[in-house]
């Protein structure tokens, strides 16, 4: 969903993020603590995709599962830094009225990455559209993974089919062609028909749900386990961190891959000292950025870093078995909250009375050939 990173990169500001709160003192973008990441003042050359995939191959990354009781608390714990609340923002769809889609309060601000593009790279006449609780975009394949997915469990009859065409057609230009941008035969229809299937179709927020774990949480806990990250919390971290910063090679910059490179091996590091040199990277790799987007969303990794930089916090919070507190955002994260419907984006429509989610389907992890959009 984050695709759009690198053409963003053409606004650049310089290291412009020495007055955010979360970018001081060992975050700081100096030049000592910035060297090490190799952003520079031009936009690196834009990468195709010759494989029919943006994801890199991690079929060989060893594998670990997640009890259900996690995955749903570290779907919280970034459902709160993308959307603010605890209220799963499955309706959720940018307000396109005024053309730039900022009506709304933002959620994270990395979300609206691709809307710097605009303001900086004439061609792209609009940005992609993004909806949904992982804001799954328009111009990448995920949205069109979702509207597959919920095409073969509906028979092809959903308001979405007809929009089909588009993000596959979309979906299929190459990774680099600003065109991939492109609203016109979307627009508000689009968002109109995911907003009202995300409301009155529990068959499409369980289609989310499972385009979801297929392509962020089961990839997420497959690089957490290949740093032998193994603790609850571990992998809701790495879920997080590949939401925000995705798992895509034609990104280099900023992706998980890179994070854990430069964090190093784990070496004899406890799992606890590991997982605050990953944080302190990945806060670091943001501050550093050198653009106006990435670094003031440095808070949420603070918020993370304040759940276990302590032995009694990290006892406390390392099974995620208690309440977290995320404390920039002012939220507690319980995981007793209801995940099954979106109470806050829904609001003009009726709740349909027993509404309840059918089962999960687990999906293939994206990136192999079998995924390329036909
Ligand atoms: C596709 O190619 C890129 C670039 O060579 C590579 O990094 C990536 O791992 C490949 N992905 C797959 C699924 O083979």
């Amino acid at each position: 969903m984050k695709s759009f990173t690198l053409l963003a990169v053409l606004g650049l500001v310089g290291y412009a993020s020495a007055g955010y709160p979360f970018c001081k003192g060992q975050f700081a973008s100096t030049t000592q603590h910035c060297t090490k990441f190799q952003f520079t003042k031009r936009a690196p050359p834009c990468v195709n995709t010759a494989n029919c995939t943006t994801f890199y191959d991690i079929s060989g990354l060893p594998d670990q599962g997640i009890d259900d009781h996690t995955a749903k608390m570290a779907q919280l714990i970034t459902n709160v830094f993308e959307n603010g609340n605890t209220v799963m923002g499955y309706a959720y769809v940018e307000n396109l009225k005024d053309n730039r889609g900022l009506t709304k309060p933002p959620r994270d601000q990395t979300t609206f990455r691709c809307f710097a593009i605009v303001i900086s790279h004439k061609v792209f006449s609009s940005p992609p559209l993004l909806s949904g609780y992982i804001g799954f975009t328009s111009g990448t394949n995920d949205a069109y993974t979702v509207v597959q997915e919920y095409n073969k469990r509906t028979n092809n009859k959903n308001n979405l089919y007809k929009f089909t065409p588009e993000l596959a057609r979309l979906s299929k230009l190459p990774f680099c062609d600003v065109k991939r941008g492109s609203v016109t035969k979307l627009g508000q229809p689009y968002f109109k028909a995911w907003e009202k299937s995300a409301c009155t179709d529990p068959r499409f927020v369980e289609t989310q749900i499972d385009v979801g774990r297929s392509m962020y949480l089961h990839p997420a806990l497959k690089f957490a386990a290949s740093v032998g990250v193994k603790s609850n919390i571990g992998k809701a971290f790495f879920y997080d961190t590949i939401i925000q910063h995705g798992w895509q090679f034609v990104e280099p910059l900023i992706n998980i891959r890179r994070i854990i490179k430069l964090t190093g091996p784990r070496g004899k590091d406890s799992e606890q000292a590991y997982l605050i040199r990953f944080l302190n990277t990945r806060r670091s790799l943001m501050c550093c950025f050198p653009d106006n987007v990435w670094p003031p969303s440095a808070d949420r990794v603070s918020d993370l870093t304040n759940l276990i930089n302590s032995p009694a916090k990290w006892a406390r919070n390392k099974d995620l078995k208690n309440p977290v507190n995320l404390a920039v955002y002012g939220v507690t994260v319980k995981g007793t909250e209801n995940m099954n419907y979106d109470s806050s984006n829904c609001k003009k429509y009726k709740k349909s009375r027993g509404w309840s989610l059918p089962k999960g389907k687990s999906l293939p992890i994206p990136g192999s050939t079998k995924t390329c959009p036909k």
